[in-house]
C-alpha cells in the first residue's frame, strides 16, 4: 500500500482544496463499492459532492461530464485510466482511482496499480484504490469491508482461490480492526442466505455432475450425509455445526472425485471466504460474495443509486428494493446460462463465441460469459466471447482464465485493438475485457480477434 502513498497524498490535497466534487464511477459491484467508499469519505469531511454512474467512459460520456461539471473536481473511480488521454485533452480537472489498463499518458493525479508494477486483475480493484485514497482523507478504516466486496465482485480471488497482493493487506487491516473475518470454507454461493441444498443445486463453477441443477438429488445427497436440510425452516450453511460442515465438505469432495471431475475443478470448491462482521448474520451483506451480487443486481439494471445507498448504510427501503432486484438478477443469470447451453458456442481456431442478440442483457453478458466456462459445451483452453445487442452497437464481453494468461493471453489488448479496427472501442484486463462495436461488424471483429489471440497464445505445454 505504501507505494501509492505519494500519489494518494497529492490526490487527497487536491480534493481537500476543491470546493465541490463529482464522483464518477462504474456500474458494477466494484464501481458501486468504489463510489460508496469515496462518497462516505467526502461526507465525513463535509465536502459537497454529486455522483454519476457510467456503463463505459466513451467520448460522449466524457464530453457530457466536461460540459455539465464546469469548475468541479471530478473523481473517477473504477474507471478513467483507459480514457486518460481524452480526460487530459478535454481539460477535466480530475483525480483517477482505477485499476484498468491505463493509457500511456503522464498525469499527476492518477492512482493505478499498473503504474507500480502490480496487476489490476488480481492485486487490487477500483474499490481498493478508492480505499487507499479514502485513508488519506480521514479515519476510514471501516471502509476496508467495501474494498473487499469490490475485489470479490471483480472476481480478484479466483486466481489463487484467495485474495492476494494489496487486497490481502486491506483484508488484514480490516481484520485487525474487527471489520472483517476470513477462513477457508466451501466456496459455494449463498452461505448466509440460501437453503444448503441450493448451494449445491446452483453450483455452476464448478458444475457438479448429478447435483448441479437438481433439487431432489441435492437434498438426497445432504440427507445421506446425515445432514438434515430442514428443521423448522430450511437450514442455511451458517446454521450447520462445524462438524456438519466438515462432513458435507469431505463427502462432496469424495463425490466429485468419484464421478471423474478433474482435481483442479474440485479444488475450486474450497477457498477463502470473507465475512463482514458488522453486518447482520443471515443477510446478503454479511458475505462479500453475496453482497457483491446484490450490488450487481442494482447497478446493472439502471438502479446504481439503490446500490450506492446500500453501500452507504441504508438498511431500510434501498436494501429491500435491492433484494427484490436480486431475485430477478438470479433468474436472468440462470436463463442466460441456459441460453448458452441450448444454443452452444461457435468455435474458431483460438476462441469460442456465442451471440445472444436481445436474449441476454448487454450489462450481464460478461457475467454469463464468465460463468459459462463451467458448462460442458465451453472449452477452457480458449477464451470465450459473448455478443449482445445494445443501443449504441454490439456489446462484446470476453473472458479468459489463469492458464490462458500464462500462455500469453491479454484480452484487453486483443479486444481493444480488434474493436479499434472495426470502428469500435474497448479495453479492460488481461483476463476479462469488453468493447462496443458497430452493428453488423461481428464477423469481421471475431475474425480479427481470433488472429490476434492466435498470435498471443503460446502452445500448450504438455
Ligand atoms: O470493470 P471491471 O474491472 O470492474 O470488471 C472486471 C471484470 O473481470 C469482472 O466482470 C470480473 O468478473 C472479471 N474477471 C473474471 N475473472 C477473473 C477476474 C476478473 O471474469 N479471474
Ligand atoms: O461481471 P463480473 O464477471 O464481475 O461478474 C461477477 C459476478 O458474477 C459476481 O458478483 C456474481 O454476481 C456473478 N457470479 C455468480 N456466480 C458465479 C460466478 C459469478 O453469481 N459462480
Ligand atoms: O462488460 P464486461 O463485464 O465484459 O467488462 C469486462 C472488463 O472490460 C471490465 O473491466 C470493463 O470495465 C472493461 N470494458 C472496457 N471497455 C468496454 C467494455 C468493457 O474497458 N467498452
Ligand atoms: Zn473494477
Amino acid at each position: 500500500m505504501e507505494r501509492f502513498s505519494n500519489t494518494a497524498e497529492k490526490c487527497a490535497d487536491l480534493i481537500r482544496s476543491s470546493k465541490e466534487v463529482v464522483v464518477v464511477s462504474h456500474i458494477d459491484a466494484d464501481g458501486l463499492t468504489s463510489a460508496g467508499i469515496m462518497c462516505t469519505a467526502l461526507k465525513r469531511m463535509g465536502k459537497p459532492y454529486t455522483t454519476r454512474f457510467e456503463k463505459k467512459l466513451d467520448s460522449a460520456a466524457l464530453k457530457n461530464i466536461a460540459d455539465n461539471c464546469p469548475g468541479k473536481l471530478v473523481i473517477f473511480t473504477d474507471l478513467g485510466s483507459g480514457a486518460l488521454d481524452e480526460i487530459v485533452a478535454l481539460g477535466i480537472p480530475a483525480v483517477i482511482a482505477d485499476h484498468h489498463q491505463p493509457r500511456p499518458v503522464e498525469y499527476e493525479y492518477h492512482l493505478n496499480p499498473h503504474l507500480h508494477g502490480l496487476n489490476g486483475a488480481t492485486d487490487i480493484c477500483g474499490a481498493g484504490m478508492s480505499f487507499i485514497l479514502a485513508m488519506k482523507l480521514g479515519d476510514n478504516v471501516d471502509l476496508s469491508s467495501l474494498a473487499i466486496v469490490g475485489a470479490v465482485g471483480d472476481l480478484q480471488d479466483m486466481r489463487n482461490n484467495a485474495l492476494v497482493g494489496v487486497n490481502r493487506q486491506i483484508l488484514e487491516m480490516g481484520k485487525e480492526h474487527g471489520y472483517l473475518f476470513f477462513e477457508k470454507d466451501l466456496k459455494l454461493f449463498g452461505r448466509q442466505t440460501r437453503p444448503i441444498f441450493k448451494l449445491l443445486q446452483y453450483s455452476s463453477d464448478p458444475f457438479i455432475p448429478g447435483l448441479s441443477g437438481s433439487e431432489d438429488s441435492c437434498i438426497a445427497f445432504l440427507e445421506n450425509a446425515g445432514v438434515h436440510v430442514r428443521t423448522d425452516t430450511w437450514r442455511r450453511w451458517i446454521d450447520l455445526s462445524p462438524q456438519e460442515k466438515k462432513t458435507v465438505t469431505s463427502k462432496l469432495i469424495q463425490y466429485c472425485l468419484s464421478c471423474g471431475m478433474q482435481p483442479y475443478k474440485v479444488q475450486r470448491l474450497i477457498g477463502d471466504v470473507y465475512t463482514l462482521l458488522k453486518e447482520e448474520p443471515g443477510t446478503e451483506l454479511r458475505d462479500a460474495s453475496e453482497y457483491s451480487t446484490l450490488l450487481n443486481a442494482t447497478a446493472r439494471y439502471d438502479h446504481a443509486d439503490i446500490g450506492l445507498a446500500v453501500c452507504m448504510g441504508d438498511r431500510g427501503d434501498a436494501f429491500n428494493y435491492a433484494r427484490d432486484l436480486l431475485e430477478q438478477h438470479r433468474r436472468n443469470l440462470v436463463n442466460g446460462l441456459n441460453y448458452v447451453m441450448d444454443k452452444g458456442v461457435t468455435r474458431l481456431e483460438n476462441l469460442q463465441y456465442f451471440h445472444a442478440k436481445k436474449e441476454i442483457r448487454e450489462t450481464i453478458v460478461g457475467i454469463i460469459a464468465g460463468m459459462s466456462s463451467s458448462l460442458d459445451c465451453v472449452r477452457r483452453d480458449m477464451p470465450i466471447i459473448g455478443f449482445a445487442n445494445s443501443e449504441e452497437g454490439i456489446k462484446v464481453s470476453g473472458r479468459g482464465n489463469h492458464d490462458l494468461i500464462l500462455r500469453g493471453l491479454n484480452l484487453a489488448k486483443a479486444i481493444g485493438e480488434s474493436a479499434d479496427e472495426v470502428g469500435g472501442a474497448g479495453g479492460g484486463h488481461d483476463i476479462a475485457a469488453g468493447a462496443t462495436i458497430p452493428f453488423g461488424k461481428e464477423d469481421e471483429f471475431i475474425t480479427i480477434l481470433d488472429q490476434k489471440i492466435g498470435k498471443q497464445l503460446r502452445p500448450k505445454s504438455q
